[in-house]
């Protein structure tokens, strides 16, 4: 198991010595993957309700790190994963900001000197600056960044005195137990929630059919009649991996690109170029006319161009579309593809696999430096959808990852699991079946701590390394 064998064992009594959070001391091995579980804040939801809340200063790794991976999924009281027919995931998006060191208030207010640290992405206003998001299709997406590529955090020499690197999670989950409609519950029906005035008191216009202005925090889709359900308990539960910052990473910016963007390049008589208004980032999808039905015609395309002020290698790209997505990609000028990103249908009812939602999209992967964006250059960004039937509040966003130079990936940093494995003796394998023993006793022991004692909303439930 080479160099990084040890940190294997001072995981392993790291663990047995009561969950230590001093990972970062714990480990020598510079290239170590490290990986940590986290839960949101507990929330309640009963059948045909809604939850969209704003949680600060969540549990995070500190530190100067490179993020590797983000994964999240909605689980209930007992850790069991929850099915989108039961809590649909409208969204979760992580934002990063910076934070007083010595500001520790409630972590559902927004504190006084919150400063916010956007993505490098194109939308200027204070919409689609995330660092991580995605929707129903969390169960099965891929986002881990390949070595040595990573998103750096934590640079000291970048935060200001006195603040520190905080994160804040959204989440947005809908219970479609017992509804009378379950897609347009999740798509937000404004006839399904009886919602004409929106969360701040502006009246909706008629034409909104459908959208987030009708399905806000506390908002109540309409159930089945006679329908009765418990409310539950609910968790996002997410882990996030990363790396040690050190030289040899090469920092990757990220770009989210929305399809409902309504910026012009340049404006016609001034000549300058004008601002992205990502505002409008849901749209409506008109079911199609019944001859081009009968022709199997039904595809809604739409389509924007967007500028990159400052290009270079696509390292990571994927798509976010709602129910009734059959595809979207990004095209340079003369239409050669460089990403496109197609969802994954579920066809049965486990989590994971739940029939008619999108449950994972797929994912490119381009080999670093094959794709190149130019300074300046211009790309077209096509999002598609199924029109046999109509959508309220679908979305086109598109998340990718570029990184200013390329490096030659180095044999000892590539892939550590895959290595490990690879090297692996006999003895190898009882440490690793040993480390997962002592990783499930504590899981469980913590967990069934967490359970006796809700009032500790924040708790790390696993830390170790893969
Ligand atoms: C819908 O909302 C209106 C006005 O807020 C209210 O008077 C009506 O009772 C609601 N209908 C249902 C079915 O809840
Ligand atoms: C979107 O639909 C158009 C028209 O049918 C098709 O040419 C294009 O390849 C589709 N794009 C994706 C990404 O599926
Ligand atoms: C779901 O799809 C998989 C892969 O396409 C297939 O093997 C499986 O039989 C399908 N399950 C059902 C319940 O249709």
């Amino acid at each position: 198991m080479g160099n990084c064998s040890q940190p294997w064992l001072i995981l392993l009594v790291n663990l047995f010595m009561g969950l230590s959070i001093q990972y970062s001391q714990a480990f020598s091995c510079q290239k170590m993957i490290k990986s940590a579980v986290f839960l949101s804040p507990k929330f309640v939801l009963g059948p045909g309700s809604v939850e969209n809340k704003f949680y600060y200063n969540i549990d995070f790794p500190r530190g100067h790190k490179a993020l590797k991976s983000f994964h999240a999924e909605i689980i209930d009281e007992t850790g069991n994963p929850v099915p989108l027919h039961e809590t649909y995931l409208h969204h979760w998006v992580v934002d990063r900001y910076y934070g007083r060191v010595d500001y520790h208030g409630n972590s559902d207010v927004r504190e006084p000197d919150y400063k916010p640290v956007r993505n490098d992405g194109i939308c200027q206003r204070d919409v689609l600056g995330q660092y991580f998001g995605l929707g129903s299709e969390t169960r099965g997406t891929e986002t881990y960044i390949p070595d040595p590529y990573g998103i750096e955090i934590g640079n000291p020499a970048e935060i200001p005195e006195g603040y520190e690197d905080r994160w804040m999670l959204n989440v947005h989950a809908i219970d479609t137990r017992g509804v009378e409609d379950k897609l347009g519950c999740t798509e937000c029906r404004c006839d399904l929630y009886n919602i004409t005035v929106d969360e701040y008191g502006q009246t909706l216009s008629p034409d909104y059919a459908g959208g987030l202005r009708c399905c806000y925090d506390h908002t109540q889709c309409r159930l089945r009649h006679g329908f009765e359900g418990a409310s539950r308990s609910l968790y996002l539960k997410y882990t996030v991996k990363w790396v040690d910052w050190d030289s040899s990473i090469v920092p990757v910016k990220i770009y989210i690109f929305d399809v409902t963007d309504t910026w012009k390049k340049f404006d016609d008589s001034t000549g300058l170029s004008t601002e992205h208004d990502c505002q409008v980032n849901e749209y409506e999808v008109e079911p199609c006319s019944a001859t081009n039905l009968a022709n199997d015609e039904c595809i809604h395309t739409k389509r924007i161009s967007v500028t990159m002020t400052t290009g270079g290698n696509l390292i990571y790209g994927v798509a976010h579309q709602h129910s009734g997505g059959i595809g979207s990609a990004l095209y340079r000028e003369d239409g050669k593809a460089i990403c496109a990103s197609i969802p994954a249908y579920g066809n049965g009812t486990e989590a994971g696999n739940e029939a008619a939602y999108i449950v994972g999209m797929s994912t490119c992967y381009p080999q670093p430096g094959s794709v190149k964006i130019a300074d300046g250059e211009t790309l077209i960004l096509e999002s598609n959808y199924s029109s046999t039937q109509h959508h309220t509040g679908v979305m086109g966003l598109f998340y990718i990852l570029v990184a200013e130079q390329v490096a030659k990936p180095i044999p000892h940093t590539s892939s550590l699991p895959i290595q490990m494995l690879n090297n692996m003796n006999g003895a190898g394998y009882v440490w690793t079946a040993v480390v997962w023993v002592g990783v499930l006793a504590v899981f469980l022991a913590v967990w069934n701590r967490r359970r006796n004692k809700s009032n500790v909303e924040y708790q790390p439930l696993m830390i170790c390394c893969f």
